[in-house]
Order: structure tokens, then sequence, then C-alpha cells
């Protein structure tokens, strides 16, 4: 399976440090074009919606990196003051909108509903949606994390055709993980990234004979205070296939770093 790398940038960086970034990671990244052809590594940043643009305009001829959006409306247009909609991310060269991040289920009480419309819209606008799943520490606690991403996923993706699933990615974000400098142990790693993909093989292996093991082929990845030191061990675990990286990402070297040990793993 392919290998996923996501850097989200959240509400960071001017429209200067984010050109920077990408000035210093571009020739990195054309040295080490073999090891990331040879391992078919997708490589994504996030950054803010003012960016992309420009953003797209300097990766433009460059196939290293792609560009994902944090978040999208989830109608088609209107009379949305403020908002962004799938179709403009689409035109600017988006090619996948993270969707229910835990920051905006917390902020902007985002429900598994809307994130269910927001996916609709991302995929009929041509892009991959990116859903994020991921229990509190309160839910943890109490026995319920499993059954909070079981239900996570079902509302959100019910109703996806098996065309839909083949352009589905899954970050698993445990909320306690994220920006915290706590990242999960490799046990609740594995625990959980075996879970959630028992729950896609069960729900989409059999939905069509046209395509082979469908639930296997949606990549999960792993999100939650994943640094240079321990991404290593996170990429090295049973159904891991990259990772979402947020504060790690904001500095060049350490998402290299990052990128290399998913590239061994
Ligand atoms: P973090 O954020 O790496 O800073 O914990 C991850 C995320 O929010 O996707």
């Amino acid at each position: 399976m392919k290998k996923y790398l996501i850097g989200n940038w959240k509400m960071n960086k001017t429209l200067q440090e984010a050109t920077e970034f990408i000035k210093y990671l571009l020739p990195q990244l054309e040295a080490i074009k073999k090891d990331i052809d040879n391992s078919s590594l997708n490589l994504m940043l996030a950054p803010s919606f003012v960016h992309l643009f420009p953003i797209n305009e300097l990766i433009y001829n460059d196939s290293f990196i792609q560009l994902a959006a944090q978040n999208c409306h989830h109608e088609t247009q209107g009379a949305f003051t403020g908002e962004v909609s799938a179709t403009m991310l689409a035109s600017v060269g988006v090619d996948c909108v993270i969707i229910g991040h835990s920051e905006r289920r917390i902020y902007q009480k985002e429900t598994n509903d809307l994130l269910l419309s927001k996916i609709k819209k991302v995929l009929a606008a041509g892009m991959r949606p990116l859903l994020c799943c991921g229990e509190s520490m309160e839910q943890r606690n109490a026995g319920e994390h499993k059954a909070a991403v079981h239900q996570q996923l079902k509302e959100s993706l019910i109703d996806l055709t098996p065309l839909e699933i083949q352009k589905l990615l899954i970050a698993y974000e445990p909320v306690w993980a994220i920006g915290t400098g706590q990242v999960a142990s490799l046990e609740v790693v594995v625990e959980m990234h075996d879970f959630i993909r028992n729950i896609l093989s069960d729900q989409y292996d059999i939905l069509s004979d046209q395509y082979d093991r469908l639930g296997e082929q949606v990549p999960i990845l792993y999100g939650g205070s994943c640094n240079p030191k321990n991404a290593g061990a996170i990429f090295g675990c049973p159904n891991v296939n990259g990772g979402l990286i947020g504060s790690a990402a904001l500095q060049a070297d350490h998402f290299m770093e990052i990128i290399t040990a998913l590239l061994k793993a």
C-alpha cells in the first residue's frame, strides 16, 4: 500500500514563512526522489486557505508535494459569508481535504452528520477526503474509546459507494494526543488501527465483487504528537499507513526527519 504523510499547519505561518518552508524543502526532497518513488510516498501539506493558491504555484511542476486543505463547507455554494466550498478548493489545485479534525469537532461543534455532507462535497469536487476520528481521554478512561470511534466512522461514512471508498483516507487521532506531547503508546496505536481496519473491512470488503478487498485498501494514518523521535516506531506498526503531523510539520528539518522515518518503515 502507498504511504501518506500530511503536514497540517493549522493557523500558523505567514505567506512569507510558508514560501520559505517550501523553498527549503523542495531541494531536499529532490535529493531523495528515488526513495520517494520506490516507496510510493504521497506527501501533502495543508496550509491555511489563503496560502493554497500561492503554494500551488510554487509546487506546480513538482510531483513530490500535493496540496491538502484543512476544511471545507458542507454546502455547494451560496450565501455563507466567510466560508470556502469544495469546488473552490479543487479549482486552486487542492487534492485532499481534512474533514472532522478534532479541533473543528470541539470548537466548531461539527457533528458526524455534517462531516458526511462535507465528505460528499469533497468527493463530488473530485478530491480525496481525509476523515479524522479519535476518542477523548474521558471516553478512553470510561472504556468507550472503541465505541466512540466506531460511531464516528459509521455515521460519517454511511452510504459511500465503492468508488468513493477508494478515494477515502482515515486518520486516527486520539484527542488527548493532539498538540499535547502525549503520544499514544504503540499498544494503543496497534489496538486502534487494527480496530479501524476491521471496521472498514467488515463494512466494505463485501460491498462489491468488482472491487477487491476494498476496506483493506483504505489508508489509515496516525496523528497526535508524532515527532522525529517517535515516528519510526509508530510507522512500523501494522495498519499504520502514514501520519498526519501538526506541530512537527512546522519546521522543515523536523518534517524531513519524519519523511525519512516513513520511507524507512
Ligand atoms: P500534533 O497535531 O502533531 O501537533 O499533535 C496533529 C494534528 O492535529 O493533526
